[in-house]
C-alpha cells in the first residue's frame, strides 16, 4: 500500500499543512504549547466521541490527546526524537466525518477545525465537539523513519 513521508523538520510551532495520503487528505499540525494543554485538559467523558480513532492503536482505545497525537507513532531504530515534538504533532484526515467536507483551520468554537457545510466543530486533538459529525477525525499509521521525517502508513 502506498504512503506517504512527511518533511516535519520545517514545520514551525502552529503550522499545518495539507498533505495527501491515499489519495485523500490529511492535516499534519505541529502544535503549540497551549493547544496540547488545551487539548489534554478535557474530560473524555464529555466527548460526542470517546474512542482515539487512531489505526495505530486499534478499536476501543479511550480519545485522550496523547492517544491521538504522534506520541502514538512508531520510531525506527535509531532514530532519537524528542517527546515535546511527538506530543505536538497531529495528525488526521481532512475529511469530515460527517459527508466529507474539508473542514476550515483555526476556526469554530474550539479553536481548531470547523466544517462550514453543516457546522461540526473539531478541537485541538481533532475530536468532534458539537455538530453532526460522528466520529473524531482519523488517525492514520505512522513512524518517525528519521527526526525529520514521518512516514504516513
Ligand atoms: Fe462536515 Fe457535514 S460534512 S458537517
Amino acid at each position: 500500500l502506498a504512503s506517504t513521508e512527511v518533511n516535519i523538520g520545517e514545520l514551525e510551532e502552529g503550522q499545518e499543512i495539507t498533505v495527501i495520503y491515499r489519495e485523500r487528505p490529511h492535516f499534519v499540525r505541529r502544535r503549540t504549547a497551549a493547544e496540547v494543554e488545551s487539548a489534554r485538559d478535557v474530560d473524555i467523558a464529555s466527548l460526542p466521541d470517546r474512542d482515539a480513532r487512531n489505526f495505530n492503536l486499534g478499536d476501543g482505545v479511550p480519545a485522550t490527546d496523547e492517544n491521538r497525537s504522534a506520541m502514538t507513532a512508531e520510531i525506527a531504530d535509531g532514530v532519537e526524537i524528542e517527546d515535546a515534538l511527538r506530543a505536538a504533532l497531529l495528525v488526521t484526515s481532512a475529511n469530515c466525518t460527517h459527508l466529507g467536507c474539508v473542514p476550515t483551520e483555526g476556526a469554530g468554537d474550539y479553536g481548531a477545525w470547523f466544517c462550514p457545510c453543516h457546522g461540526s466543530h473539531y478541537d485541538t486533538s481533532g475530536r468532534i465537539r458539537r455538530g453532526p459529525a460522528p466520529e473524531n477525525l482519523s488517525v492514520p499509521v505512522m513512524t518517525f523513519t528519521s527526526a525529520s521525517v514521518l512516514r504516513l502508513g
